[in-house]
Parts: structure tokens; sequence; C-alpha cells
């Protein structure tokens, strides 16, 4: 059957990821969480103290950045290495979330990052989910899919994620954190977050997974 290409952009915590885990697994396609990408490049800078306002420092710094996707068996997910080490978990919590965005914006950070997801996409037979992804990434995609959410459902389910893994966690902090992103995300210079004229608005704040998956696969069909 004839591979194609499926965006998926959105707010955060609208449920990107899970829909585009659910989409790759039944389609038998690669699913791309360009979102870890910017996470882990977020990391090194943080670890390395990159004066990321310094353009000739952070594309200095990027030269020492690899990342890759690597599939685990047990989780049955491909997680995110950084040179080497996997950092799937690390990318997820709040020191990351706190400064992913500023580090988004930055214009040699996404060509950096862009690149690479441009070259993964090649084959076809992708879903991936970002910010700019059928706007910027894949500008030509079959499928492009702009998911929003009430932004009360948004933070109380990022809330309960978080809290799972640490339960110092608070829901202010959670909300603060996701309304600057969002704010940061949609105002940046460069590829801000925005739908593409051609994306199907998918807002999934009163459906179920299954009715959301049932409604959405409908939609690969018509694109294929
Ligand atoms: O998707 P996730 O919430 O993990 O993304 C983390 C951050 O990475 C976003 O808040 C945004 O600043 C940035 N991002 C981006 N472009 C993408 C994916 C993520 O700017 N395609």
């Amino acid at each position: 059957m004839k591979k194609i290409i499926i965006t998926i952009d959105g707010y955060s915590s609208c449920g990107k990821s899970t829909l585009a885990k659910q989409l790759a697994k039944k389609l038998d396609y690669i699913y791309i969480d360009s979102g870890a990408m910017y996470r882990a490049v977020t990391l090194f800078f943080i670890r390395q103290d990159v004066n990321w306002r310094d353009e000739a420092e952070v594309k200095n710094a990027l030269k020492d950045v690899h990342l890759e996707f690597v599939y685990n068996n047990n989780s049955g997910q491909a997680e995110m290495h950084l040179n080497d080490e996997n950092v799937e978990h690390l990318i997820r919590e709040m020191l990351v979330a706190e400064k992913v965005s500023e580090i988004a914006a930055i214009g040699a950070v996404r060509t950096f990052a862009v690149a690479q997801q441009q070259k993964m996409g090649a084959r076809k037979g992708i879903v991936m989910d970002g910010r700019d992804i059928g706007t910027v990434v894949f500008p030509d995609a079959e499928l492009k899919i702009f998911m929003t959410a009430d932004p009360a459902v948004r933070v109380e389910r990022r809330y309960k994620e978080l809290y799972a893994k640490n339960p110092n966690i608070t829901l202010h902090e959670v909300k603060e954190n996701l309304e600057l992103r969002d704010y940061i995300d949609a105002n940046r210079e460069i590829s801000p977050l925005r739908r593409a004229d051609d994306a199907i608005i998918l807002d999934n704040s009163q459906l179920t997974m299954d009715e959301q998956l049932d409604l959405v696969s409908q939609w690969v069909e018509d694109a294929i």
C-alpha cells in the first residue's frame, strides 16, 4: 500500500504523541517525536553551560550533539539518545521543560533539527508530531492534523503524567510551564506554531482515545 507522511502539530499536551504512536502502530509506520530532539539539545546546552544567546557558541556546541532514536524492545518505543546516552527520561523533566522553548526558538537549533527530521521522512511511512511539522518540515505531507484541546484538560493531563514520576510537582507549576511554552512557541519569529492552511483541526477535549483513532483512521484512508 502507498505510504504517506502524517504530521501532527499543536499546543503542548494535546495528546499529539499518544495519537501519533497509535497511528504508527496501526499503520506500521515510524513515529518520530520531534520535541524530543529539541529537549535533548536543551539538556546538552544546560549540561555544557552553553551561552545560548551567543550564536557562534550555539553553532559550535551543536557540532558536538549527536541525536539518535533507538528502538527499545522492552518499552516497544524509540527512545532519544544523546551522544550514545539514553536520555529519554531525563529530557521529560521540568529542568528541561523550563528552557526548551527558548532554545527551540534559536535559528541554528531549528536548522539542525529540521534537516535531520526531513531525512527521516525521505522514505515516507512516518508520523511526526511537533509544532512546525506540517508548515516547515513537511509542507507537502499527505495528511496534516492540527490538534487542540481545552487548556484545563491539557494541564490536567500533563500534571498526571509528571506527578507519576515526581509527586513534588504542583498543578500550578505545570500550568505555568504549559502557558509559557505555548506563548513562546506561538510567538517566536522562526517557524512559530500555527495551523497549516491544509491541516485538519482535531479538538479532542471530548473524544475518547478510541473515537479519536477511528476518526483519524478515516482521514488516513481518505489521504491514501
Ligand atoms: O512536544 P514537546 O512538548 O515535547 O516539545 C517540547 C518543546 O520543543 C516545545 O514546547 C517547543 O518549544 C519545541 N518544539 C518545537 N518544534 C517542534 C517540536 C517541539 O519548537 N517541531
